[in-house]
């Protein structure tokens, strides 16, 4: 992939790149929709993301040119001008964070060459947009020695999806690709944010990732209703419990809680989010005991959630789970924000080959395109590359 971007980068700015970057998407394996209700998560970061190139330019322009939109051509953005705006564009994340710098006062003393290449599907779950403004960020913080600490970046990540893009996110995403590691999971209190990591190198199963071939943008989804939704029942129920967030609330203290709540479909989105927190608890200790049957038990549950009670699931998301079972998955479910995207299976090494075979079989009877799948790994988070 380094060459491939050497040469792309060579094509586009005429000089080969000084830096190599890879910055990669993440799985979330359970604790969906908790991370802007102060819950817990439970992602890591795979094998897949974004490459980039980068070098140094004296125009005070920021040109980048992203593979994934050749369309768009290289994008040229001003550095140190005081109002960026939206131009619906993938140079949006980088207008966001331009505009985040000059909130803080910094100046940048020359612009740069960016080339990025991305094996991520956008709009499939794995979070491709965190990828990419960590990324922009991290590039940023290197050349100009501005001294961002990892959380630094997190943190501005976050606020260009919630202030410049207009996406009312959690933090689960910037902190993974920020902070994933190697064979491990993170556990994060998406609060106080503090993490744990969680050995994930178990020898007998496999994570298999299922691409429903349908794409959904954040934006345009249902997910700042959902938000809404949450902070709807939230200011609820702040009038009974002593809580800062629906997470706050125990599964034992559920059904007291939803009394107090009387429209049905802000009920059933405290449901999931009080329940799916729980979850990410049992997991934890499922994958302590190396117990894979209640591991996967747990994430065929969660989606029964996601569907039933927060409404993020679609159709196929649902065939694609139910077809997994069929298959053999000891667990399955939608991961990422929902209404299109991924499916995560959960399957014994042993029974790999059969489960594939099997998903194929069934899935050519719901859909006349390709099957779409990859094995996915615990990987380290953003990182420079040689
Ligand atoms: C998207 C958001 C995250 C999180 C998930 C759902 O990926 O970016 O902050 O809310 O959806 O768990």
């Amino acid at each position: 992939m380094r060459d491939y971007v050497r040469k792309r980068f060579l094509e586009k700015f005429a000089e080969d790149p000084s830096k190599y970057y890879f910055s990669p998407g993440r799985v979330n394996i359970i604790g969906e929709h908790t991370d802007y209700n102060g819950g817990l998560v439970m992602p890591f970061t795979i094998d897949k993301g974004i490459y980039a190139g980068t070098r140094r330019s004296d125009e005070m322009f920021i040109n980048i040119f992203s593979d994934n939109y050749p369309l768009e051509g290289i994008i040229n953005i001003p550095i140190n001008i005081d109002n960026y705006d939206l131009e619906k564009n993938f140079g949006d994340y980088v207008r966001g964070i331009l505009d985040e710098l000059r909130n803080d006062n910094i100046e940048l003393s020359h612009g740069l060459d960016i080339f990025l290449a991305s094996n991520l599907p956008s709009g499939g779950g794995l979070s491709s947009s965190a990828a990419l403004s960590v990324l922009i960020l991290r590039v940023i913080n290197d050349e100009f020695k501005l001294g961002l600490t990892q959380l630094d970046i997190v943190k501005k990540a976050k606020s260009v999806e919630n202030n410049f893009l207009g996406v009312n996110c959690g933090v689960m995403d910037q902190f993974a690709v920020v902070f994933g590691k190697e064979k491990s999971c993170i556990l994060l209190d998406t609060v106080s944010l503090k993490y744990d990591y969680l050995n994930l190198d178990f020898e007998d199963y496999e994570f298999v990732l299922i691409n429903s071939n349908t794409v959904r943008k954040l934006k345009e989804s249902k997910y700042n209703d959902r938000q809404m939704e949450t902070q709807k029942a939230l200011s609820i129920l702040k009038k009974h419990y002593d809580i800062n967030y629906l997470c706050d609330l125990n599964l034992n203290k559920l059904n007291e809680a939803l009394a107090f709540i009387d429209n049905e479909v802000l009920k059933r989105r405290v449901k999931h989010v009080v329940s799916e927190n729980d979850r990410v608890k049992q997991i934890k200790e499922a994958i302590e005991r190396k117990d894979l049957d209640r591991f996967g038990e747990i994430l065929f549950e969660a989606h029964e959630s996601l569907k039933k009670d927060y409404e993020v699931s679609s159709e196929l998301l649902d065939n694609l789970v139910d077809i997994a079972k069929e298959s053999g998955a000891l667990g399955a479910r939608m991961v990422g924000g929902g209404f299109g995207g991924s499916v995560l299976t959960l399957v014994l090494k042993n029974d790999l080959k059969s489960f594939l075979e099997k998903f194929k079989k069934h899935y050519q009877r719901i859909s006349d395109k390709n099957f779409i799948y990859s094995i996915v790994y615990a990987k380290d988070g953003i990182k420079e590359i040689d």
